[in-house]
């Protein structure tokens, strides 16, 4: 038997909560600001405290006052002016300070109500944080209230979701607890430090080591350790959220949020037994933008169902599982706001109150009806693309999970394959457009296996959460209320709030095209207060490398018949030396440079004087010139760091102010093959310039770098202008991820080059 109250054994809302203190937590997030929004601008004789915790830098304070300035509260900013919204914040706003997963709060001793909205919302956070917030957040909070005097009405804001994996009808009651809550949270808060000791298992760490090295071998030591940390710090947190997945999934829940969410109202039940408060359990369905108020389609960040329908408007998403006549219940957050208040207002008697605040038992809309509306929605008003027109959505034909599913494995292992070739193709402005291309088709491929996997649960449900309870309480309401906080899901018309109201809304900023953001550029900005500028020679100032440099001596100083022979010798060894490049670049050039074993001083230098140093010139990009001018004409130090032979770069000192370069031992006039010092390579060279810095006082924050290969990542992070040249495919994606400018400084074409392939070194 539904239970009816009658309006006339009922005061207003606005009645029953004047003169009222409540206290809102979560009051940063979604459903807290449209509470306290509504609260604010309709229910004038109510006090309000929020409970915020500080964030990002900023203190609680300020972040109730970027609240306070959201667009949530414009049409109110609208009515009374900034002016009067500060004059609520200072007379009916209070702050309580406090991060309810740390400790129980300090609250006010005169509460009357209580709404507890703060939440971990995500569905895959790590399991320790999910409890933290959900389940010891809760505990926190409800043992705060019962160290006060008073015995407010707690709003326990839950989901419909609790219900987990049921099928079938689910009524407004309590669930079946069968979970041991405090064993649950104990677990999830161990769990910590058994994957913590798990990740660093020797197996483990050896396992992220190889995988580091494989990426970083060539930037040096540090960076490969930076690496394999970051691997392993990494692994924990996705293996906390695979536990909390894991553990949810055996126990009937599809995810961290739905089952910690589930113990979270368990918490409420025994806790506000245990302290004689009553309690209310109100447990909406999706809630999504505003029907009415503040505004029609007001909503504040991206909810649940929003990336994909933008990532469908947008036309990324070919297909995506769930059941076509499966019922997405969605409420608009309008609605839930109205039913939190009556409820406030109807604090109940003998024990635990359960509401349902949903759409999907009286007015429900099924996925296929979703993705009609959306799908007609971007037919009349497609989004922008930018210089090709407009985007054409794609028909979705439902053909089920394993379909999907199948077709998102395959395009992934052909992307694998696909991005394997690219990373090993040399480098040009094609590879890098094909670069991109790949980069793009993975973020898709990512966002959809994502969203298919957490979202499974919701678009293949087959569950009707009934909301009697609820509707008794809407018929209930008086007139006035019924004008004012009205939340009958049966009065929302699909087609116009989806097409009208939520589409609209959500895609607005996705319409102002904004310019293109034009690519990251490089600004020699005048200063001498001790700016360097430091350039790598092999591959960024100069179109050649080491072998060739050799190649060039030798061809210099022996007859034009035996120069097949030693480029035949050279070929013959560059397994070798690709092999020792690909492990460690300082081991490659001690293995290249003992070919110089025996060879005269003298004569390489007149060699060099004759024949090379021109060629060299020949080879030194036009570009590079005009850039180590301006940063000379802007009063910086030139530096120019080469693995190169110092003999070698003699042509090009007067560019620079300083030059490192390899030098080789010599006995009796002649080379012995061996290097003087180990070769500046990979975060050597960052360690050189650190200590060049404290030498001379360079200011390495305002200086610049120039290198080409993704070894130079540690010298490229250490300034504060870094620049890839010519960028090999790897160091590319940093530079496209950290937006970092990238230079084509390739020789102009027709000079003369020796035969090593360039993708070789
Ligand atoms: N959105 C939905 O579709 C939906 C559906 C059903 C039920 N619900 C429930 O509705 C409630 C509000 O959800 P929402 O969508 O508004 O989420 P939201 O936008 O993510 O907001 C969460 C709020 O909780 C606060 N919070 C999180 N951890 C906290 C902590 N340790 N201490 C203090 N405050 C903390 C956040 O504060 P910070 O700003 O400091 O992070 C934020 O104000 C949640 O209980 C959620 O489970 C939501």
């Amino acid at each position: 038997m539904v239970e009816r109250p009658s309006a006339r054994e009922h005061p207003s809302i606005r009645a029953a909560l004047s003169g009222r203190h409540v206290l809102i937590t979560g009051a940063t997030g979604f459903l807290g600001t449209a509470l306290l929004e509504r609260i604010l601008s309709e229910l004038p004789g109510t006090a309000v405290s929020v409970l915020v915790r500080g964030r990002y830098g900023s203190p609680p304070q300020s972040r109730i006052e970027e609240v306070l300035s959201s667009n949530a509260f414009r049409p109110l900013r609208e009515r009374i002016g900034m002016g009067g919204i500060q004059r609520l914040l200072a007379e009916r706003v209070a702050l309580v300070e406090g991060d309810v997963a740390d400790r129980p709060p300090d609250l006010p001793g005169d509460l009357d109500v209580v709404f507890h909205c703060a939440a971990s919302v995500s569905f895959d956070p790590p399991v320790d944080q999910a409890f933290q917030v959900n389940v010891l957040g809760a505990r926190n909070l409800y043992e705060a209230i019962g160290s006060t005097d008073t015995r407010p009405h707690v709003v326990h804001v839950s989901t419909a979701y609790v219900a987990g994996m049921t099928k079938g009808v689910v009524p407004e009651k309590p669930l079946e607890h069968r979970v041991d809550w405090n064993a649950e949270a104990a677990a999830a808060l161990a769990s910590r430090s058994a994957v913590e000791a798990a990740s660093r298992r020797p197996e483990m760490l050896d396992r992220f080591m190889e995988l580091a090295r494989k990426e970083h071998r060539r930037a040096g030591p540090m960076a490969v350790s930076a690496d394999a940390e970051e691997r392993r710090t990494n692994w924990v947190n996705k293996r906390l959220t695979e536990y909390g997945r894991a553990r949810a999934q055996t126990l009937g829940w599809p995810d961290v949020y739905t089952f910690t969410k589930a113990l979270g109202e368990r918490v409420a039940e025994q806790l506000s037994t245990e302290f004689e408060l009553p309690l209310t359990i109100v447990r909406p369905s999706i809630v999504e933008s505003a029907l009415e108020k503040p505004y029609p389609g007001w909503i504040e960040g991206f909810k649940m169902a929003e990336p994909i329908i933008l990532a469908y408007g947008r036309g990324s998403i070919p297909e995506f599982p769930g059941l076509p006549e499966g019922v997405v219940d969605i409420i608009p957050v309008d609605l839930v706001v109205g039913a939190m208040l009556a409820i406030a207002s109807r604090p109940p008697h003998d024990g635990p109150d359960y509401y349902h605040v949903c759409s999907g038992a009286r007015n429900s809309l099924s996925y296929m009806g979703l993705y009609d509306n959306v799908k007609q929605y971007f037919e009349k008003h497609p989004l922008p693309e930018r210089g090709r027109g407009e985007i054409r959505v794609p028909e979705w034909r439902f053909p089920g999970r394993r379909r999907v599913m199948k077709k998102l494995d395959v395009g992934e292992k052909l992307l694998a394959r696909a991005d394997r070739v690219v990373s090993h193709l040399p480098r040009s402005n094609r590879v890098r457009e094909l670069v991109r291309r790949v980069d793009r088709e993975k973020a898709r491929l990512e966002f959809v296996r994502r969203y298919a996997d957490l979202y499974g649960a919701y678009t293949e449900a087959e569950v009707i959460y009934t909301d009697d309870r609820t509707l008794a309480l809407c018929r209930s309401l008086t007139d006035e209320d019924r004008r004012d906080f009205h939340f009958d899901s049966a009065m929302i018309d699909w087609r116009a709030y989806l097409q009208d109201i939520h589409c609209p809304s959500i895609t607005v900023a996705m319409r102002v095209l904004s310019p293109e953001r034009p690519p990251p550029q490089v600004r020699v900005t005048p200063r001498h207060d001790g700016v360097v500028a430091v350039f790598d020679m092999e591959g960024t100032l100069l179109d050649s490398n080491v072998i060739e440099s050799y190649l060039w001596l030798r061809m210099a100083e022996l007859p034009r018949d035996q120069w097949p022979f030693e480029v035949g010798a050279v070929l013959r060894g560059l397994p070798r030396y690709i092999g020792a490049d690909r492990r460690d670049r300082g081991e490659f050039l001690r293995t290249f440079y003992r070919r110089y074993e025996g060879a005269s001083v003298e004569g390489l230098d007149r060699l060099i004087d004759q024949d090379v140093s021109e060629l060299v010139l020949r080879r030194l990009s036009p570009a590079a010139v005009r850039r180590i001018r301006e940063h000379r004409r802007a009063g910086h130090s030139t530096i120019l760091i080469t693995g190169a032979l110092d003999c070698f770069v003699r042509p090009l000192l007067p560019l620079f102010d300083e030059v490192v370069a390899a030098e080789l031992d010599r006995e009796d006039g002649r080379y012995s093959g061996h290097l003087r010092i180990p070769p500046l390579v990979g975060e050597a060279r960052s360690a050189w310039l650190r200590a060049y810095a404290d030498r001379t006082g360079a200011d390495v924050k305002r200086s610049y770098a120039y290198a080409d290969s993704h070894s130079d990542l540690p010298l490229l992070k250490a300034v504060g202008n870094p620049v890839a040249v010519n960028p090999d495919v790897a160091l590319y994606r940093v530079a496209r991820k950290r937006r970092w400018p990238v230079e084509d400084w390739r020789r102009v074409k027709g000079t003369p080059r020796v035969l090593v392939p360039e993708s070789a070194l």
